[in-house]
């Protein structure tokens, strides 16, 4: 029945005769493990088509849906993630595979005559894959790609002749936005695959035509058919290339980083790891000194120019062993360029800085879209308004210059001077002037400044003011000696501190406080006015001699005390104290004329401010990211 079907079927179209064409070409020498990189190549491409498509059915390029339909595809479509992990880890084995084929194919001198053309169809194909590859970098629309592009439409600029007009082609206008994100689309998903198709057809059939170039040595070996002895080697290449891309898929999966943001100059900017060589090259003082075209454009051109003659240098045997040699030193090159360049930003605390702060903002942007749902202008919108993404950069631009932030300007990073000129810089971590506020309002800093003022508070021996140095007066101040005063009789009463620190901690309401244990605030109150602890030992005075004191919600001072410098403790370490104290710490209210530190309430816009004090007091949507600073490896340069 079923042979009946497949005569009929053949009659008409003559299948068996192309299949039989197909499988039944001779190997001469025989099968080998080294003629499969073409067909993986080809493996890999169809499985970038499929995947590819999928993909498509979920992506919308524009600036406000482009990282969203990414994010949806990651996060929320089933198996998306799968999908999208292939197809990442599938473009770089192309890379990986393009490698290899071509090294196979100079060493074994497979461009001699007659396959030259098919040589140049190849090299076509390379330069496909790669645009390929850079359009495909930029369509999530996130923080990396938008700048990593960047840099690649940057180079389009400088070609000799018309490059501006390139640029702006690619670009879709002068600017780089919206209709860069469109073109690379088109091209991506139309043009290039297109093109991809018909010369990698050509490609294969000029191949047919000449059949396998074998080098001699193999020719002692009968021949064989292609089917099934080399199917069966191609078919676990295949299959091992899959395997090696469905392992990275799901271990590591491809990463987003935060979406796009053109007004947040991104410094952890790198290419795709097979471009990073050029990156690195670029880089050279001597290289940089010779323009960007000579680097990007003249230089690699001249190389690729040598590639593309080697079928006719290759007509010498001498000609062959430069070839091989050339392409040997190139890769060696490339290699070396791009180890260089790994271990440098491994070295970089700055860049991992940023890396790291990247990674936090695109695992943020999830968090918040998870929690709120992406609104109508975009996820970007969301890590706008979010005081756990702006605080810490707030921190770092406004306070980091006196304060740190458990040892960091707030974002992670080391705080730098950077002194020295031209190609001599360097860069020196900042002594702090003022008191670290990575644990402000919390309990344990109430209870340090209780029993450790003077350790909280050592930066301020720092400010310089000529001859003098006025932040020791806080050193030497009421509450410095108070706490050397009192600091045995509060250690040899731990329970009697920690009512205290209760109490202290409930004026704040802070959201990241945690249960308040109201008895115990409560027994914390009555020795903060009555100054007496449970063994009957006294403190030398009660807080409330000095400091103005008023319980939320109560109508009446527990005690009034402004304007000494005395700050007031009433809702103290909470947003509005923070907000007020920011806005103007040498008001009555807080250091009055002890103030040494500047006033904010011009300096700040009010929705900075709103970002900055909640941030601090832990009033936003609860995250699994920390904020620290990233380890190096030894080297440490910056
Ligand atoms: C020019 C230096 C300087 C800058 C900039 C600065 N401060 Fe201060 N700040 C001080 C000094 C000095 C003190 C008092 C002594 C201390 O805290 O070590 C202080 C005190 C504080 C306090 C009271 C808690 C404490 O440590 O006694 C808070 C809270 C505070 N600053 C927050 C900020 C914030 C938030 C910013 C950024 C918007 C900022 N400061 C910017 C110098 C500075
Ligand atoms: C002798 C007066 C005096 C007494 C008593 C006193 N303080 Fe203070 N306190 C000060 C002064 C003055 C400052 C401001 C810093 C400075 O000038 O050293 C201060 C600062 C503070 C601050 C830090 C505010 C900031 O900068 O963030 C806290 C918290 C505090 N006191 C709590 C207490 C508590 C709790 C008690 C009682 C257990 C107490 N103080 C007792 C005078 C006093």
């Amino acid at each position: 029945m079923l042979a009946g079907l497949s005569n009929w079927l053949d009659d008409r179209i003559g299948h068996r005769r192309l299949l039989h064409d197909a499988l039944y070409e001779p190997v001469p020498g025989g099968a080998r493990w080294r003629y499969v990189w073409g067909s993986t190549l080809v493996f890999v491409f169809v499985t970038q088509m499929i995947t590819g498509f999928f993909l498509w059915t979920a992506y919308s390029p524009s600036t406000i849906t482009a990282w969203e339909s990414v994010y949806f595809i990651q996060h929320e479509l089933s198996y998306g993630w799968l999908v999208r992990g292939i197809h990442h880890f599938a473009a770089q084995a192309m890379m990986i595979l393009l490698g290899l084929h071509f090294l196979q194919v100079v060493i074994d001198g497979a461009y001699r005559a007659p396959r030259e053309v098919n040589f140049w169809l190849g090299l076509i194909l390379m330069q496909i894959v790669l645009g390929l590859s850079l359009t495909g970098y930029l369509l999530p629309w996130d923080q990396k790609g938008y700048y990593a592009t960047q840099v690649a439409t940057n180079i389009a600029g400088v070609t000799p002749g018309f490059g501006p007009e390139i640029q702006q082609m690619a670009q879709g206008g002068t600017g780089y936005g919206h209709h860069t994100l469109t073109r690379f689309f088109a091209l991506h998903a139309g043009l290039l695959p297109v093109l991809l198709l018909v010369f990698m057809t050509a490609h294969i059939a000029v191949f047919r035509r000449h059949g396998l170039h074998v080098p001699h040595r193999f020719l002692a070996k009968p021949a064989e058919m292609f089917w099934p002895d080399q199917v069966l080697r191609d078919a676990i290449a295949c299959l091992a290339v899959l395997a090696t891309i469905l392992y990275f898929a799901i271990t590591r999966g491809a990463e987003l980083s935060g979406p796009a943001d053109p007004s947040e100059a991104y410094s952890a900017a790198r290419p795709e790891w097979y471009f990073l060589f050029l990156f690195r090259f670029l880089k050279f003082e001597a290289i940089d000194a010779m323009g960007l075209d000579v680097g990007a454009i003249y230089i690699p051109g001249a190389l690729m120019g040598i590639i593309a003659l080697m079928p006719i240098i290759g007509r010498w045997k001498l000609g062959h062993r430069f070839n091989v040699a050339y392409t040997l030193g190139l890769l060696g090159g490339a290699a070396y360029l791009t180890v260089l360049a790994l271990s440098e930003d491994k070295a970089n605390i700055d860049y991992q800085a940023a890396v790291a702060e990247a990674h936090r903002d695109g695992q943020r942007a999830v968090e918040l879209a998870q929690a709120e749902g992406i609104p109508a202008q975009g996820a970007l919108s969301l890590l706008k308004q979010d005081p756990f993404t702006q605080g810490p950069r707030i921190f770092a631009r406004a306070c980091s210059s006196c304060h740190h932030y458990n040892g960091h300007d707030g974002t992670g990073r080391i705080v730098l001077v950077t002194t020295g000129k031209g190609h001599d810089l360097v860069s020196t971590p900042v002594e702090p002037t003022a008191a670290d506020l990575g644990n402000f309002g919390s309990r344990e800093w109430m209870s340090d400044i209780l029993v450790n003022y003077h350790e909280v508070f050592a930066p301020v021996k720092n400010i310089v003011d000529g001859e003098q140095k006025p932040g020791e007066r806080f050193l030497t101040g009421d509450m410095a000696s108070w706490s050397t005063d009192n600091k045995e009789a509060l250690t040899k009463n731990p329970e009697d501190l920690k009512a205290l620190v209760e109490f202290l901690a409930q004026q704040g309401a802070r959201p990241d406080a945690g249960e308040i244990d109201a008895p115990l605030a409560l027994k914390g109150q009555e020795i903060f006015t009555g100054g007496m602890l449970k063994s009957g030992d006294a403190l030398s005075s009660a807080c409330t001699d000095c400091h103005t004191m008023k319980l939320p919600n109560a109508e009446e001072f527990l005690s009034e005390n402004s304007g000494s410098g005395v700050p007031t403790l009433e809702g103290y370490g909470g947003a509005i104290w923070l907000r007020r104290f920011i806005e103007n710490p040498g008001h009555a209210d807080f250091y009055g004329e002890n103030n040494l530190m500047p006033v904010f309430a011009a300096k700040l816009t009010p929705d900075q401010l709103d970002l900055l004090v909640r941030w601090m007091v832990g009033d936003y949507i609860p995250t699994k990211q920390t904020i620290h600073v990233p380890a190096v490896a030894s080297g440490g340069g910056h």
